[in-house]
Parts: structure tokens; sequence; C-alpha cells
């Protein structure tokens, strides 16, 4: 009778122990409990509707598991609202306004402690596993993570496959119940580990059956792997699914350890979901004390030259080390196809000069491409040994004597633990002459300790980098990394990222005009992408190989793209020789801020249209970007933003017959004068797009 009442007791004191809060503007409201097997549960409603119904939360290891047996020892409430100022962005300040729960959590048998800290935005929640020092053991072999998401009906996706390796897919648009048959559709990267059953990546985007939007990701991807999902399609539920290594570890974790923070952006205004800062705000404050030396910045590249035409090569040599027979790495002899060399940099270092763009990066510079095509890593590529026909003192005079900044490349062919091994000198190096920007990269699937691109090792390596980089006062653009977390708050240095289908792809076969639609909304929420904008020459063949390639865009939509994928590093990707054709377009690459003081998204639907007005961090200008998928569409402009005064736009425009694929080149430059609170109607092409350049003249 006795042990009875006491279970009653208990379950009573469970029972009382569920906890709920709401968002400062009270549309969202989280529930936290723990359900009769002790394992933590919660749920999400935003304007009285279940978003995300009972879920269950908690870790798993070989040592202890964090998933059940618990019950709530204490919780604790406070409201945060405070604002800070990053040192690039959208935004010259971005409030951090929050709720916050957290949820203490004991279990007996073995003793186990976790707090769940929740954290509940007008835009979102955010929430993650705190593991303070255990009277057990203190280090754990993660083997899962239990962190469960249901839904509430067959709602829309926007996802990309689950992969370890690679993110640079096409999205797919389907439903929970579509979700087989799109992923099926999927080319597969030879090199990259799939992931076998309904696995899909974050960032992701959902829309409800009733109409809200959901941006699932997470934030402060730290010592630990990345996420992707298991979907189970009938029951609407994703399951965190932490990469693993080649052993099936997902993490080895030291006690105290927080997990990353689970993201949820929600709205019913998809245009909340683009403006919204919650990663960001999700991440620790800069740690960088003097950023003076971080400049965001436009570059060109000798680059696309050898995505498109003529064979031209990163490698100096024709030598095929994979060939046998092929030993001898002094006798390298030059093919003639090498385009960074001396004579084209020094080409490219004037155009960017006489223009005013501020870098110029330069790829295939250093020993080590002739093992490109092996994959066999015999020989690592040298991060400090350039090729003979790369004369960098002088270039690197000649860049100064200019006021260009060259910008390193380091493809590491995904030995990062090589390149670890080389970093001070290879930074060292960069100083020494000069250099303070690299553009990283990691591309193929074989990471010598036999980790995946996202697992924990490589997000280590990713932090490392950063950190080092910072030392150094260097700034990153890393290719083929994990996808971003917003670590770019902490680390401003890490100007941007590529982990996306990015615009080098329209050299094969092309991207969907959709594609630039679909990734602020997903990929973009992480942090900047270096996407590479600014195609005027949207005809191409790839690699030289004789293969057209058409890319998915109309030119003035690639003068748009410099507003609607926001970066504080962006790419006038095309060759001086295409710019030279269309001087008056190109004067808009040249005019355009990547630095912004205030942000308007002024219409939005997933992989369909964007249309976004920006401040000028450093004058009174705006700009506007308006994109549309493969259909034709009058954005609706209210320029109720600009304050009073007189305006006088430029607009960089689709011609009437502009089409992506039949007539891309078509565009026209008019000036008009604006007022505020005028409403411009401005036709977009079939994969089009249009930019405006809005200055103040009274
Ligand atoms: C893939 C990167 O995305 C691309 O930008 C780069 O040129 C090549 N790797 C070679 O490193
Ligand atoms: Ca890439």
């Amino acid at each position: 009778m006795k042990k009875l009442l006491t279970l009653a007791l208990l379950a009573a004191a469970i029972e009382m122990s569920a906890v709920s809060i709401t968002s400062p503007d009270g549309n969202l409201l989280l529930n936290v409990d723990v359900d009769p097997q002790g394992t933590p549960v919660y749920s999400l409603e935003y304007k009285g509707k279940p978003v995300i119904t009972t879920s269950k939360l908690g870790l798993k290891s070989k040592e202890t598991d964090f998933t059940g047996g618990f019950s709530i020892v204490a919780t604790d409430t406070t409201t945060v609202d405070r604002s800070w100022q990053p040192v690039w962005g959208e935004y010259s300040t971005v409030r951090d306004h929050f709720r916050e729960l957290a949820v203490d959590l004991k279990a007996d048998n073995p003793d186990r402690a976790m707090t769940i800290r929740f954290r509940l935005f007008d835009d979102g929640l955010g929430f993650r596993y705190e593991l303070p020092v255990q009277s057990g053991p203190n280090y754990l072999t993660l083997t899962d993570e239990i962190t469960e998401f249901k839904y509430t009906g067959d709602h829309t996706l926007f996802c990309i496959p689950g992969d370890y390796d690679t993110d640079e897919y096409l999205w797919s648009e389907t439903t929970f119940s579509g979700l087989e048959d799109a992923l099926k559709g999927y080319h597969r990267h030879s090199e990259a580990q799939r992931v076998d059953g309904l696995t899909i990546q974050t960032p992701m985007l959902i829309k409800t059956t009733d109409g809200v939007y959901v941006n699932q990701h997470e934030a402060a991807l730290d010592g630990y792997p990345a996420m992707l999902l298991d979907v189970d399609p009938q029951s609407y539920t994703m399951k965190s699914h932490p990469v693993p290594d080649r052993l099936g570890v997902r993490a080895y974790l030291q006690m105290p350890f927080n997990t990353p923070w689970r993201t949820l952006i929600v709205s019913d205004d998809a245009r909340d979901i683009l403006a919204s800062q919650l990663v960001l705000n999700l991440n620790e404050p800069c740690k960088i004390e003097d950023t003076s030396w971080i400049k965001p910045m436009k570059f060109m590249g000798v680059w696309w030259e050898m995505f498109t035409g003529n064979q031209k090569t990163w490698a100096y040599s024709d030598y095929n080390l994979a060939k046998p027979g092929v030993t001898d790495y002094t006798k390298l002899t030059p093919n003639g196809r090498h385009p960074a060399n001396t004579a084209n940099v020094k080409r490219y270092i004037d155009f960017a000069a006489k223009h005013g763009i501020d870098g110029v990066l330069v790829e295939g510079w250093n020993e080590g491409w002739e093992d490109w095509a092996s994959f066999r890593k015999n020989r690592q590529f040298l991060f400090d040994k350039p090729y003979p026909d790369f004369d960098l003192p002088a270039l690197r005079d000649y860049a100064k004597e200019k006021g260009v900044k060259l910008i390193m490349h380091h493809e590491t062919a995904a030995n990062a633990a090589d390149y670890e091994l080389q970093l001070d000198r290879a930074f060292r190096f960069m100083k020494d002459n000069n250099y303070d920007a690299v553009k990283t990269g990691y591309v193929g699937a074989i990471i010598p300790r036999s980790e995946h691109h996202t697992s924990q090792w490589m997000v280590d390596h990713a932090r490392h980098v950063i950190e080092r980089a910072a030392e150094y006062q260097i700034m990153v653009d890393s290719h083929e990394a994990p996808r971003p977390t917003g670590l770019c708050r902490t680390y401003p240095n890490w100007l941007a990222q590529e982990s996306a289908r990015g615009g080098e792809f329209e050299s094969m076969g092309g991207n969907p005009p959709s594609h630039t639609c679909i990734l602020p909304f997903t990929r973009l929420k992480g942090g900047p992408m270096d996407y590479t904008p600014g195609l005027f020459e949207t005809k191409m063949s790839y690699y030289g190989e004789g293969k057209d390639s058409q890319a998915g865009t109309t030119l003035a939509r690639q003068l748009a793209l410099y507003m609607t994928m926001p970066s504080p590093l962006q790419m006038a990707c095309d060759l001086p020789e295409n710019y030279e054709r269309f001087p008056d377009a190109f004067q808009f690459i040249k005019d355009v801020p990547v630095d912004w003081s205030d942000s308007r998204y002024l219409e939005a639907e997933p992989n369909r249209y964007i249309t976004v007005a920006r401040k000028d961090k450093n004058s009174d200008d705006w700009y506007v970007g308006a994109i549309t998928d493969d259909k034709p569409r009058v954005a609706e402009i209210d320029l109720g933003f600009l304050p009073e005064g007189e305006y006088e736009a430029t607009i960089y425009e689709d011609a009437p017959d502009a089409h992506w694929k039949d007539n891309p080149q078509a565009y026209r430059i008019r000036t008009v004068k604006v007022h505020p609170g005028q409403k411009l109607s401005q036709k977009l092409a079939p994969g089009g797009g249009a930019a405006i350049q809005i200055k103040k003249i009274r």
C-alpha cells in the first residue's frame, strides 16, 4: 500500500513537472516533460496549432544512455533581450530576444545528469543537451542521438539527400509521402558516402499543410558531427542522425559538454524565414578582439577558365601520376594550358585594378595538382611551392603596386590531416607574400583517418583551421567543409563557405532558376555562401570537353544574386573578356556593396521568388534584388523603406523578350526618379531577375 502511494505521489510529481514557456510575442508555445519511461519530451505550437507534437529527446553512448529513467529536478526560466553588432552581414545590429528554459534532469542506476536548454524566440526554437561532469563515466563514445521532430501532416519538404561527404545537390520539392520517390531520382556522387534509407540533410525547409514555414537546422556545430535527418514518412517524424566515422561512432565526448543547438525557425510568412537571425543568435559572440583586418570584398579569379574552355588545367604539366611508370616528379614539363602563369595573373590584376575589384584568386599556382586525377594521394599538395611559371615575388609586388590583393588557394583533395601538418608553414608563407585571404578545398571523399566530410573529426578540423587563420589575421572561404551553422559570428574571419551546389555547376549541365530561390531559405541560414555570381556568358563548354552547358539564368538575374545571396565575399565569376563585352551591366557589379546595414525582405516564396532591399553599410544607397524561377513574374516593390527624400533608381532588368534559355543576354538599363512609398511593378523574365541601385539626390 505504502509503495503504491509512493508511486502515485511520484507520478503526481512527474506530472507536475511538465513545464511550458511562450515566445516573447506569445506566438510560440513550448511544452517540456518526461514520459512514463522517464524520456524527456517536448512539443511546439505556433499560433495555437501544433507544429511539433510530443517528440523524444536524448543521447546514447556505449558507456551509458541519456534516454530514459529521468525526472525533472529543477527548471529555470529567464528572459533575455540584448543586441549585438556583427562585423559584417545583413544588418548592422541584431536583436537577440528570447525566453530561456533550462530543464535539469536526473536519473538513478546508474546516476546520470543532463540539462536541456531551450531558447524560444519570436521566430523559432533552439535547444541543446548539456552534460555536466558525471559521477559515472566522463568520456562517452556517442552511438546515437534520438532527438525527434514529429510533424503533423503530409507537409511539403524542400530537401537534398542525406550524404556524409557532399551537399552539392539540386533541391527536391516533395512531401513526406513523396520522399522515397524523390530520393530515387538523385544521381549520387560516385566518391561520396551515400546514406541508405530516407535520410536528408539540414538545413532543410518544410511548408506545412496549413502554410507554416519551418527551417530546420543546427547552430554552433563544434566538437560534434553534423546532423542528418532520418525520415519516417508514415508518422511524419524526423530523427537526428549524427554523421558517424567509418567505425560507426558518432562522437567522442568529454564532460562537461554541450551539443550544438537544434534549431527550428517558424513563421507563417516566408519572408520571416529569410530575415531570421536565430542561428547566428545561438552562436557565441565574436572571439576575435581586433577585427579591423576583416574586410568584406569582391574578387575575380583565375578559375572559370579551367571550368569552361580549351582544356585549361590546374596542373602545370600533363603527368598523370596514376599512369604506371610516372615517378619522377622533378621532370614535370609544362603543358602550355596552365592559366596560373605570371602573364595571365597580371592580366587579371590589371583588370581588377582598373575596375576597383578588391582581390584576385589564383587556383593551380602550387605543386601537387598532377596527382589530382589519380586520387592516390602519394604526393601531397605543397602550400609553399609555386609552380615554375608562377613568379610569386613579381606578382606579389605587382599586385601591391596596383592595390589589388591576391587570394590564396589551398586545395587539399580532402587530405585534411596533411593540411594540418602544413598549416602553420602555409599561413606564414601567405603572410610573407602579402596574402590575407584563402580559399580552402576538400574535393574527394577519402580522408586519411577514414572519416567523412561532415563527421566529428572534420568539424574539429574546420574549427581548428579558422582559429589558426584568425591568429595569422587570415580570412577564409572554405569549400567542401561541413555545412555552416552560424560560427561566422564567433569567427567573422570565416567570410564564406561553399557547402552547397554553387554557380560552378552552370558549366556542368546548369542550375535551374529555382535553385537560387531555395538556397536562401535553406543553406544560407547557416551563413554566407561563396556562390560565385556574375556570370555574363551563359553558354559554355564544360572543361572544354565539347559538351555544351547552358546556365539557368538571364544576365540581369546574375546581378540580382548579389542581393539575394548576400555574402561579405562576392565573386565576379566570369572572365574579364566577358565583362568587357557588357561594360554597362558590369558597372553594377563594380558598384554593388557586400556589407549591409539593413535588409528588408519584400516578397518571398521558397523555390519560386525572392525580392529583397538592402542598405549599403557605408552610404545612404539602397539596392534591390528580385529573382523568379522559370516562370515570368512581376515583382511588386514597395519603396516604403526609403527615408524622406528624392531618389534616382538605376534599374538593370530583363529586356521584354529575355528568357533564360533562348535569350539570356537581353537586358536593359534605365534610370528613373523614385520617391518613398512608391510601388514599382518590375517585370522579370522566365529565369530572370532585376537589380536596382537607388541613390538619394535630394
Ligand atoms: C571545387 C571547388 O568548389 C572549386 O571552386 C575549385 O575550383 C575546385 N574544387 C578545385 O579546387
Ligand atoms: Ca565544390
